[in-house]
């Protein structure tokens, strides 16, 4: 029987790595590179070396047999392995290897034993190094949640990039999206992550959660990015190549470029969600009433400062706040306000409500309620046409249909009739084919089935829809959503960051081993 973390691993997609190790090692075209994930860092820059070759006796080259999550195999009995998260030992006798380091000089190795690749000097013993990494991977699949049979396969990489996206960060072990150029918290990744990892240690999933939560600004916002360096909280704490993108699209329809004056960076508000669903998987009524405080605070950040003009509806002050950092919406400017944002503040005021009930603080709880339903109500009074919701940019109507013109239904608190209509529209062709739900519409003229935010599919969203729908009383289009999700990343090859809608193959240029795409593919195929 093949072990439990039985994950092949292709080293391009998918590299051999470890959890809290930074150290990720790929094939390359001369043989294998080690190189280290860093915060806004390209792999080329932080390579410690590369052209690993291992050559037998008489010098010619030995194949990679089989790399798993435990060891890099190559034929005649040589072995990579990671002796603890800063050490790679490669093990064997008889054999050599070679490789060359990034001021282009080579080196040779004859191998009679265990030798630390790289890594500081130590005296290592291969069997007990791969009995090691054996009993963690073992202990960590045994903690993944149970799924049917035909989703098994992509299950075990979605928990295996789980634990290889973990790594110390600021003082804490952080979930990071992507070893591959996302290498830092992210705010609402960290939420999607929590949600997964709930099934295996409720407490690394809060420790997510107070990631952001420890890192709060004196004025109540969360931070959009926690990382080796600091946090990402305004535009001044942007790298360089972040602005350049930017000024690439924001504005460049109308003409209505950002402003220099900084701005607060944050992402969209989920957090009282996502404390929520750890707490029904693992009741902790103490970590209610030590983050409820700061939940509350965050909260009313949007209203006192992200709503400039003063309508009681907030808009998302900069493209990364609203986490959909290319999307056409922003090609009309540097502030928006789609429909998201409202219906997760709302939701939000419910799960306030739910966390005071827990805490039998009635009177709070009541008061957490009538905002849920007050601002359900101003979000269908104001925004509501008739027909449709839709961004607004500076006040006016963007001529952009997005999937967030669907998400007032998570709100669950919408007029039958309007949640009607939007689940009419989500079945609609505008949104609806065998791999629902586009970024942006099928037949809106911005769509585009490559490029990030401008089409393809993204987990999170069909995620937040599919309880949309549940929440808004359509449980069968939920379980249809649900099911073409599992079916389009269980179809894929990976887990990647996004995908293209018409092909179901990984999108242009999205990265992959993406976090919260292993996260919500697991949660959704866990559920009974
Ligand atoms: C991209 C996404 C954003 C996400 C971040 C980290 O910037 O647009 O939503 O939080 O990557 O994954």
């Amino acid at each position: 029987m093949s072990p439990s973390y039985d994950v092949p691993l292709d080293l391009v997609e998918r590299p051999f790595t470890d959890r809290g190790s930074r150290l990720l090692v790929t094939a390359g075209p001369d043989g294998l590179r080690v190189a280290r994930a860093e915060y806004e860092t390209p792999l080329d820059e932080t390579t410690e070396l590369s052209a690993l070759v291992v050559r037998d006796p008489a010098g010619r080259p030995l194949p990679v047999r089989t790399a798993t999550p435990v060891e890099v195999a190559f034929e005649g009995g040589v072995s990579l392995l990671f002796a603890d998260p800063a050490t790679l030992v490669l093990a064997g006798h008889g054999a050599s290897a070679s490789w060359r380091l990034p001021d282009g000089t080579g080196r040779t190795l004859a191998l009679d034993g265990c030798h630390v690749l790289t890594g500081p000097p130590g005296a290592w013993s291969a069997p007990a190094v791969r009995a090691a990494a054996e009993a963690r991977w073992t202990e960590w699949f045994d903690r993944m949640p149970p799924v049917r049979s035909d989703l098994a396969e992509r299950a075990r990489t979605a928990w295996w990039t789980l634990a290889v996206n973990l790594l110390p960060i600021a003082g804490r072990e952080g979930l990071v999206p992507s070893k591959y150029g996302y290498v830092g918290v992210w705010n609402w990744d960290a939420l999607f992550h929590a949600v997964a990892l709930r099934h295996a240690s409720p407490a690394l999933a809060r420790e997510q959660i107070l990631f952001f939560l420890d890192h709060q600004l004196p004025d109540g916002r969360l931070p959009d990015v926690v990382h080796d360096h600091g946090v990402l909280a305004d535009t001044t704490d942007l790298p360089r190549a972040d602005h350049a993108r930017l000024a690439e699209h924001v504005g460049s329809a109308n003409g209505s470029r950002p402003t220099r004056a900084p701005v607060p960076v944050t992402k969209p508000p989920l957090a009282a969600w996502a404390v929520w669903k750890v707490h029904e998987t693992d009741p902790d009524t103490d970590f209610l009433a030590a983050v409820h405080p700061k939940l509350v605070r965050a909260h009313e950040w949007w209203f006192a400062a992200s709503d400039p003009d003063g309508d009681g509806l907030p808009e998302y002050l900069h493209p990364y706040s609203s986490g959909l950092d290319d999307s056409p919406i922003w090609d009309y400017g540097p502030r928006a306000e789609p429909p998201d944002l409202n219906s997760y503040l709302v939701l939000e005021a419910d799960r306030l409500a739910d966390i005071a009930e827990a805490l039998g603080r009635a009177a709070e709880a009541a008061h957490w309620r009538s905002r849920a339903a007050a601002h359900a109500a101003l979000l269908v009074a104001r925004r509501w046409d008739g027909a449709r919701f839709t961004t607004l940019a500076a006040g006016a109507p963007v001529p952009v249909r997005t999937a967030l013109d669907l998400m007032p239904l998570f709100t669950g608190r919408l007029p039958a009739g309007v949640a009607a209509a939007l689940e009419r529209d989500l079945r609609s062709p505008a949104f609806w084919g065998e791999r629902p739900v586009p970024t942006v519409a099928f037949d809106d003229p911005a769509f585009d089935p490559d490029a990030m935010w401008r089409g393809p599919v993204w987990l999170n969203v069909n995620y937040l829809l599919v309880e949309g729908l549940r929440r808004s009383g359509f449980p069968d289009t939920a379980a249809e959503l649900r099911e073409r999700t599992l079916a389009m990343v269980r179809d894929a090859g990976g887990l990647y960051e996004y995908w293209n809608p018409l092909t179901g193959a990984r999108a242009a240029r999205a990265t992959s081993g993406f976090g919260w795409s292993a996260a919500l593919f697991l949660d959704l195929a866990a559920e009974r």
